[in-house]
């Protein structure tokens, strides 16, 4: 399988991978609640649950189910549909933002239509990230995340986008940094459409005030303030980062594990914001042009449908929350021992293992730690037995993720650092 694989795939990948080791990349072949095999049977624990995308779990039977049902009467329609109609309800009582909503097929479309809906609405051009934000596969999506722009001007680095216009329409603030992200909007108002921010960044809570903070100054700057919610939403707490840090943005953005592992994106908002799609405006100036030819297929809109059902029943955040928090508390108690000093990232179900001795409030305090240990041990606990994403360092835990498996990984990951201790 894996010569197969590597005649046709660059870098023995379907994107963002990096194992040194290429006789041992996993080419996975089945699932089970947190655990998966490769092509040569080789068990592991899965730690990235296709990057978060399987909240609940692999193979879970209640939503295999719901999508084989709805996979019978037609698996998509590019049309508005009774299992759409019955997603976006949820979706819409659930989210304290979405008044309307659209689907779609992923993240990347979801953030991608924010994007674009924010410059038609307001007729300017420039958008602000934080550095180091990923926003999916479009080019202001990847701007200053491949590599970190110059800190003495506030223009993206487009490494990595394929599209050098990024420099000029792309501007970027140090995440958890209230003021100096409030000279940036304030410089650039006048042109700028939209503050897009991942609530949660990468693995790195908002510091207490961040995102109110943000939420006025767009709001007194006339910016549409979008939350990606492509990793936070559905994760911790059903109305995701919105209601678990308290803060109302203009659009969010939804993917990943609203869809249970079925591809899935949504985008939504006020009924004023959300009209700029509305088809009735089409050819004026100010609508944007939406449409997805898989986006809110049944199927996935099932799944999604079942997903969130699983995730309504009161102790499932309960759950989440307490595996994540204890998951957490293990793995600094295993670190303690080392002599490379360390930070233990993350928020609900998500943690992140950074060697550095400095807190790590954003990208910056990220980029100057040892990285290269961070890697070494990703690579190690694939050895291990334990699947996960080597190129970051960010692990995604599941309800599927039991005692057992928690010890398991526990008794990998001190295997681990004592092996890459010895290199
Ligand atoms: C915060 C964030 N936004 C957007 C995306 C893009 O989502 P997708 O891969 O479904 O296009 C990702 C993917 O990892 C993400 O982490």
């Amino acid at each position: 399988m894996i010569q197969r694989a590597k005649s046709l795939f660059p870098g023995l990948s379907n994107g963002e991978f990096g194992i040194i080791d290429q006789s041992s990349v996993p080419i996975i072949q089945s699932g089970d609640g947190a655990r998966i095999k490769d092509s040569n049977g080789k068990a592991y624990i899965d730690m990235t649950m296709a990057w978060g995308s399987v909240l609940i779990g692999h193979a879970n039977p209640v939503i295999r189910e719901a999508a084989f049902n709805a996979a019978k009467s037609g698996t998509n329609f590019a049309a508005l549909n009774t299992q759409m109609v019955e997603l976006g309800e949820k979706i819409a009582s659930i989210s304290p933002c979405v008044e309307k909503i659209r689907f779609v097929a992923s993240g990347t479309e979801a953030t991608m239509l924010c994007l674009r809906l924010a410059r038609s609405i307001t007729g300017k051009n420039k958008i602000l990230k934080f550095e180091g934000a990923y926003h999916g596969q479009h080019p202001e999506g990847i701007a200053s995340m491949v590599a970190l722009n110059d800190r003495s001007s506030a223009k993206a680095n487009s490494s990595g986008t394929g599209a050098p216009w990024t420099k000029e329409n792309v501007v970027v603030a140090p995440f958890n940094d209230l003021e100096s992200t409030r000279s940036i909007i304030k410089e650039n108002a006048s042109d700028l459409a939209a503050v897009i921010v991942e609530p949660l960044h990468r693995c790195l809570k908002p510091v207490d005030g961040f995102l109110s903070g943000l939420r006025q100054i767009t709001q007194d700057s006339g910016v549409i303030l979008i939350f990606d919610e492509v990793v936070t939403g559905f994760r911790l707490a059903l109305g995701g980062a919105q209601e678990y840090y308290g803060v109302k943005p203009d659009l969010v953005a939804y993917g990943k594990a609203l869809g249970g592992g079925f591809p899935i994106g949504a985008f939504g908002g006020s009924e004023e914001i959300m009209d700029g799609v509305n088809e009735n405006r089409y050819s004026k100036l100010n609508y944007t042009w939406s449409a997805s030819t898989t986006g809110g297929n049944p199927v996935s809109c099932a799944a999604a449908i079942a997903t969130i059902n699983i995730l309504s029943e009161q102790q499932s955040y309960e759950q989440l929350h307490r595996l994540g928090g204890d998951f957490r508390e293990q793995i600094t108690e295993i670190l303690a021992s080392e002599d490379e000093p360390f930070q233990v990232l993350g928020d609900g179900p998500l943690a992140q293992v950074v060697f550095t001795d400095k807190p790590v409030n954003n990208s910056r305090d990220w980029a100057v730690a040892n990285r290269k240990k961070g890697h070494q041990l990703m690579q190690q606990l694939i050895k291990e037995g334990v699947f996960l994403n080597p190129m970051g360092t960010k692990m995604y835990l599941s309800l599927s993720h039991g005692i057992k498996e928690m010890e398991e990984f526990f008794d990998k990951f001190a295997c681990a650092l004592k092996s890459i201790n010895k290199l």
